[in-house]
């Protein structure tokens, strides 16, 4: 027979920039869910999930076409039935296509909260994978400053509750109206225009498509040439300078520290007014650990009612890259029965102590002296052991792990001592 690992010719590692998690790494997952869930809660968010797969087109046009994402980080396929579809590399267009398909306009403004793994074709390195995981978080249906500032606190607040706040710092800027954003285009156009021949290819594209983009440019020679590019800010409308002021205001007024800075444009299109992101130094190259801003055109664009919005999302291996050192779960316990009338009472007695929050390892057969050995590999800290005399007697014996002492115990103040032990 031919086993699948040698047909496959590559020792059954996973897909390239897709990892399995387990152990210290998955325990940090679950802290940042339930902190984020917890936190989220007290803002009013409720949970959605959407499907990891869409529809191409939801992404394809809300994205930009000129966006990294779309021009080559998308997994797009045709199904059987010949649709086009991709696996989504965001959550917030997908949110967007739910809030429209479920008529959630009606109880606008909602705010909604999800996680759950994302794709983008990206280079793999440390805290950079082409499966990765988010939370996401977003307020729909209100174009007040306030729930700007809403969003960012939620986010300073969850990241504070993680104990990582104070490795990442705050960074916002205003992106202007679409009165601004006008403005500000043709002026980079004009600018970018005298510089066409020394600009990267990459960035001759973004010209035509959306200059902005040339601003977060990695290229050394389109940096030089931004350094004197012209400001946005110089271009905002009354409006647009307004609603920048007043989220700066509120972001004070709720005590989150943070700085502009005018280089903050983000990848995506559908931005306009706030954009921020959590950084760190403490990554490398991935420093950037939340992110998000407001998009009051997306679901218009998408064929939905007139929805402005605002919300985040902050990559959960880079949070758990920040993470400290977690609890680790209490040490378990094993049943050891000796016999076959011990070895039946075994899983009501397993069930009796789980049920007063002691974890139970039953072991699975086998003698006592090789279920002691599974035992001690399953880190445990003390064995309940038992046979004919202990039943009749109605008692069980407790051996010590780390000690190697035993001691009897009568049946019914079994699970105070095992309790009172200091292992749990
Ligand atoms: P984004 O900036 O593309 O925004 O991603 C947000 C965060 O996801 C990043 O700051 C990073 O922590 C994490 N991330 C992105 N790509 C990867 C990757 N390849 N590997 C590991 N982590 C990654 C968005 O996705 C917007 N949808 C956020 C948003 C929500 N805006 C409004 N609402």
């Amino acid at each position: 027979m031919k086993y699948i690992r040698e047909s496959m010719g590559n020792d059954l590692r996973p897909v390239r920039g897709t990892r399995d998690i387990l152990d210290e790494e998955i325990l940090r997952f679950e802290r940042i869910l339930d902190a984020t869930r917890r936190v989220s809660a007290l803002y009013g968010f409720e949970p959605l999930s959407t499907p990891i797969l869409e529809f191409t087109e939801v992404f394809k046009r809300t994205l930009g076409d000129a966006s990294d994402i779309v021009t080559k980080e998308m997994y797009t396929f045709d199904d059987r039935g010949g649709e086009s579809l991709t696996l989504r590399p965001e959550f917030t267009a997908g949110v967007a296509r739910a809030f429209i398909s479920n008529g959630l306009a009606q109880r606008a403004p909602i705010k909604l909260y999800s996680h759950g793994p994302l794709f983008r074709y990206e280079r793999p390195q440390k805290g950079r994978y082409r499966q990765f995981h988010q939370i996401n978080i977003e307020i729909l249906g209100t174009a007040e400053p306030g729930a700007d500032v809403e969003a960012i606190t939620v986010g300073a607040h969850i990241l504070d509750t993680l104990g990582i706040l104070g490795k990442t710092k705050l960074e916002i800027n205003s992106l202007g109206d679409s009165a601004s954003r006008d403005a500000y285009r043709a002026a980079l156009v004009k600018y970018f225009s005298g510089f066409k021949n020394d600009l990267s290819a990459e960035s001759k594209i973004r010209l035509e498509k959306n200059p902005l983009r040339i601003l977060d440019s990695k290229d050394p020679s389109d940096k030089k040439i931004v350094a004197d590019a012209p400001a946005l800010g110089e271009h905002y409308s009354e409006d647009a300078k307004r609603f920048f002021d007043t989220v700066q205001e509120g972001l004070t007024a709720s005590g989150v520290a943070y700085t502009v800075n005018p280089r903050i444009v983000r990848g995506l299109d559908y931005y306009c007014h706030t954009a921020f992101e959590f950084t760190t130094d403490l990554l490398g190259a991935q420093n950037a650990v939340l992110g998000g801003g407001r998009y009051d055109g997306l679901i218009e664009q998408m064929g939905g009612p007139k929805t402005p919005a605002v919300g985040f999302a902050a990559g959960i291996e880079r949070l758990a890259l920040l993470l400290d050192e977690g609890k680790n779960h209490a040490r378990p316990i094993a049943i050891i029965p000796i016999g076959a009338a011990a070895e039946k009472k075994a899983y009501a007695l397993a069930r009796s102590l789980r049920d007063k929050k002691i974890r139970v390892e039953l072991g699975f057969g086998g003698n006592a002296g090789k279920r002691m050995k599974r035992a001690a590999k399953r880190n445990t800290r003390a064995a309940v052991i038992f046979g004919d005399d202990e039943l009749a007697s109605k008692s069980y014996k407790i051996k010590q792990f780390d000690t190697g002492k035993e001691h009897t115990v009568p049946a019914d103040m079994l699970a105070e001592a095992l309790s009172d032990d200091t292992g749990s």
